[in-house]
């Protein structure tokens, strides 16, 4: 794949840029530290959708912010917030996407986790379709050859996806997207399956919505205890416990317990390899002003 993006793509342009995304993710994180998590999965269901080219941020009918496959995904006001202050000091050229990608960085950064260089120079895109992120997003009831081949088609490997997936060592799931799995699920731990059923009835209504941490060990730190529950049958979504089910990966599941700095180095390239998908660049695409619209 040939790379047109860059570290030094600012330096001259934008020469503090990349510290005035930092200080705004920072103190995003800081204010609560879910900020991190939303701000990761926000590059993710964007780069798997049309490439990294910011067009889950767009607004409108239609668009893939619209689409139930980005129903729960929240923090886009984060990433407007980081906008709003580049475009302070630098007007029209940061472009969202570049944002985005150095936001996921930052934010892992803020709740201890890996850091990575971020090549930059994407540029945005004018469009968006639901339809898309309906195909392309892998969905938490997905199983492991589901979720190795949904990765595949985006180049990424098993390898790196059993990575990427690690991130859920932060963050919140709804009761909807965990129900099946702690009320139907032969592999999950007996009292860990009891202690989620607390909040979170069988039947759908009230509870729908009710908020679980997808690591119940550590749910505001970037560590690998996301592992650890899987080896566990600790696992919240279908499509985490694929992972160490007694398959193919489980192994690359035992690696990431044994040595957590092998995990960290693991997914900060695997990242990087997800924030390159299909990036818009050259004369293609814009620089938005406002992440939220095409202009
Ligand atoms: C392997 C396939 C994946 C599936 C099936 C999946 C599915 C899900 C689901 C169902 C949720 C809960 C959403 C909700 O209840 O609203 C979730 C949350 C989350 N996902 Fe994934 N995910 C996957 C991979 C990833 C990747 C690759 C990343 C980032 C690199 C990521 C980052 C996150 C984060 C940080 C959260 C928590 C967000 C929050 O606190 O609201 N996920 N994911
Ligand atoms: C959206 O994507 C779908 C599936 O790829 C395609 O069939 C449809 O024509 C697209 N819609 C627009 C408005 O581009
Ligand atoms: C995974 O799910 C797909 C779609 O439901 C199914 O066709 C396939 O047989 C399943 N694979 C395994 C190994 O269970
Ligand atoms: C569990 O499995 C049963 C039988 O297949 C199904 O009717 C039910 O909807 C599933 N989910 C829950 C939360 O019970």
């Amino acid at each position: 794949m040939p790379c047109n993006l860059t570290t030094t793509f600012y330096d001259k342009t934008c020469p503090n840029a990349l510290k005035t995304i930092k200080t705004s993710i920072t103190a995003a994180v800081s204010r609560n530290p879910r900020n991190a998590a939303l701000v990761i999965r926000l590059l993710f269901h964007d780069c798997f959708v049309q490439g990294c080219d910011a067009s889950l941020l767009l607004e409108g009918s239609g668009s893939e912010k619209r689409s139930p496959a980005n129903d729960g995904v929240l923090g886009y006001e984060v990433i407007d917030d980081a906008k709003a202050a580049v475009e302070r000091i630098c007007p029209g050229v940061v472009s969202c996407a570049d944002i985005l990608a150095v936001a996921a960085r930052d934010a892992s950064v803020a709740v201890r986790g890996p850091s990575w260089l971020v090549r930059l120079g994407r540029r945005d895109s004018t469009t968006s379709n639901a339809s898309q992120a309906l195909s392309d997003l892998p969905r938490g009831n997905f199983n492991l050859s589901q979720l190795i081949e949904s990765f595949a088609r985006k180049g990424l490997n098993t390898r790196e996806m059993v990575a990427l997936s690690g991130s859920h060592t932060i963050g919140l799931a709804r009761c909807t997207r965990f129900r099946d799995r702690i009320y139907n699920a032969s592999n999950i731990d007996p009292a860990f399956a009891a202690s989620r059923r607390e909040n979170c009835p069988r039947t759908t209504g009230n509870g729908d919505g009710n908020l679980a941490p997808l690591d119940l060990m550590t749910p505001n730190t970037f560590d690998n205890n996301y592992f650890k529950n899987l080896v566990g049958f600790r696992g919240l979504l279908i499509s985490d416990q694929a992972l160490f089910n007694r398959d193919s990966t489980d192994s690359i599941v035992t690696a990431y317990v044994r040595n957590p700095s092998k995990f960290a180095y693991d997914f900060g390239a695997a990242m990087v390899k997800m924030s390159e998908i299909d990036p818009l660049t050259g004369a293609a695409g814009v620089i938005r002003t406002v992440c939220t619209a095409a202009s």
